[in-house]
C-alpha cells in the first residue's frame, strides 16, 4: 500500500510526511512543485529512505499525476499543495487561482479517472481523497460570535481564502456528483518546525534574533486560533482512518490568542532561552505597522465533531507547543540560514522597501 501526498515539501506537508514515516512503513509518494515555499531540506532526514519517493511536479499537470497514480497505485491522495500566504495573495492573486483552484481541479480529474478504473467496488470504496483546507474559508468572527463549526456559511475575505473555498467546493462537488470518496479538513493557524518565515510566528522569532523589528499589523488585537503542526498531522491521520465519506472536519486546539499576545509570549521565551546581550527584552523590538488590507478580525475553531466522532485530541497546549517551536528555531541554525538567504531575502527586502 502507498499514499500520495502533494505539497509534502512545504511546512505542514513535510511535517506530515516525516510523522507518517516515523509511525508506518507504508511508502509515501511526495509530489511538490518546489515553489519558494517548498524546501527539500525539510525532508533531509529521509535521504536514502526507500519509503519516500519525491517527485518534482505540479498538481495541475494531469499527465504527470495520471502516470504517478497508475505507477504507484496509492490507496489515498492527500492534497496539501497550495499557495498559502494571505499577504502574497493580496499582492498577486494569480498563482493562488492557478494552484488552489485550477490545480485542485486537475488533480481531482486525474484522481477521478484513476478511481473509476478500479476493477472492484471494494477498491473503489476503500480509496480516499483527503483535501487539506483552512478555517479562513468561513470568514471573520466578532469577539462574541461562537467558534466556526462545519455548518458555518463560507464567507472568504482574501484571495487566499476565496481560492481555498473554491477548491473545497470542487472537492465537495466531486463527491456529490461522481461519488468520489473525499474528506475535507478545515484547520486553524498552524505553527511549529519548518514554518516558512513569512508567517507571523517564525518571522518574529527570526527577526527577534537578528535584531530586527517585529511587525504587528494594525492594533495587534486580531485573534487567531493556534495549533501545533504535529497535532494537525495527527488529526489528518485520524480523519483519513475513520472520517465519514464526504464529511468536513474542523481541526483546532481551542487556543485563541491576539497577535500581540503571541509575539509577547515569543519574546518572553526568547528572553529566557537566549537573552539579548544588552539585557533588554526582545519585546522592545515590537513595531506597529500598517494593517493588512481586509484583515480578518478573529478566527476560532469548534473542533468538537472531530473530538467526539473520531476521539482526536491535540497533544500540545499553546504554551508547550510554542516553547518547542522557539527551541527548534534555536537548534536549527543551518536551516534558518539557508531559508533566510536567496530568493526569499530578495522578496522580503522588496516588501519592506515599499
Ligand atoms: P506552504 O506554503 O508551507 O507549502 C505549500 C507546498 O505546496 C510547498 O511545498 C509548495 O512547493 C507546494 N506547491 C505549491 N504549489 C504547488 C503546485 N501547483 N503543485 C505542487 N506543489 C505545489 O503551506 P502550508 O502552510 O504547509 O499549508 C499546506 C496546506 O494546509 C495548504 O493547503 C493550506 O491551505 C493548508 N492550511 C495551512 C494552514 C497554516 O496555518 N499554514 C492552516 C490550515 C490549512
Ligand atoms: P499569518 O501568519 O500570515 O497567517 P494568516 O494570515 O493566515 O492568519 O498571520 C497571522 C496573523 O498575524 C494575522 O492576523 C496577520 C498578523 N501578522 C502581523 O501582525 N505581522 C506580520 O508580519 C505577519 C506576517 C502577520
Amino acid at each position: 500500500m502507498t499514499i500520495l501526498v502533494t505539497g509534502g515539501a512545504g511546512f505542514i506537508g513535510s511535517n506530515f510526511v516525516l510523522d507518517w514515516l516515523a509511525g508506518s512503513d507504508e511508502p509515501v509518494v511526495n509530489l511538490d512543485k518546489l515553489t519558494y515555499a517548498g524546501n527539500k531540506e525539510n525532508l533531509a532526514s529521509l535521504e536514502g529512505d526507500q519509503r519516500h519517493i519525491f517527485v518534482h511536479g505540479d498538481i495541475g499537470d494531469a499527465a504527470l499525476i495520471s502516470r504517478l497514480l497508475v505507477e504507484h497505485k496509492p490507496r489515498a491522495v492527500l492534497n496539501f499543495a497550495a499557495e498559502s500566504h494571505v499577504d502574497r495573495s493580496i499582492h498577486g492573486p494569480e498563482d493562488f487561482i492557478q494552484t488552489n483552484i485550477v490545480g485542485t481541479f486537475h488533480l481531482l480529474e486525474s484522481v477521478r479517472a484513476y478511481w473509476n478504473a478500479f476493477s472492484s467496488d471494494t477498491e473503489r470504496n476503500d480509496f480516499r481523497f483527503l483535501h487539506v483546507s483552512t478555517d479562513e474559508v468561513y470568514g471573520s468572527l466578532s469577539r462574541t460570535d461562537p467558534a466556526f463549526s462545519e455548518t458555518n456559511r463560507y464567507e472568504p475575505n482574501s484571495p487566499y481564502s476565496a481560492s481555498k473555498a473554491a477548491s473545497d467546493h470542487l472537492v465537495r462537488a466531486y463527491h456529490h456528483t461522481y461519488g468520489l470518496p473525499v474528506l475535507t479538513t478545515n484547520c486553524s493557524n498552524n505553527y511549529g518546525p519548518y514554518h516558512f518565515p513569512e508567517k507571523l510566528i517564525p518571522l518574529c522569532i527570526l527577526n527577534a534574533l537578528q535584531g530586527k523589528d517585529l511587525p504587528i499589523y494594525g492594533d495587534g488585537q486580531q485573534i487567531r486560533d493556534w495549533l501545533y503542526v504535529k497535532d494537525h498531522c495527527s488529526a489528518i491521520r485520524r480523519v483519513l482512518e475513520g472520517g465519514r465519506l464526504g464529511e468536513v472536519y474542523n481541526v483546532g486546539g481551542w487556543n485563541e490568542k491576539a497577535n500581540l499576545d503571541v509575539v509577547n509570549d515569543l519574546c518572553s521565551i526568547l528572553d529566557e532561552l537566549q537573552p539579548r546581550a544588552d539585557g533588554n527584552s526582545y519585546s522592545t523590538q515590537i513595531s506597529f505597522v500598517k494593517d493588512r488590507a481586509g484583515h480578518d478580525r478573529r478566527y476560532a475553531i469548534d473542533a468538537s465533531k472531530l473530538e467526539k466522532e473520531l476521539g482526536w485530541k491535540p497533544a500540545e497546549t499553546f504554551e508547550t507547543g510554542i516553547r518547542k517551536t522557539v527551541q527548534w528555531y534555536l537548534d536549527n541554525q543551518p536551516w534558518v540560514d539557508n531559508i533566510s538567504s536567496g530568493a526569499y531575502k530578495d522578496w522580503v527586502n522588496k516588501q519592506y522597501a515599499v
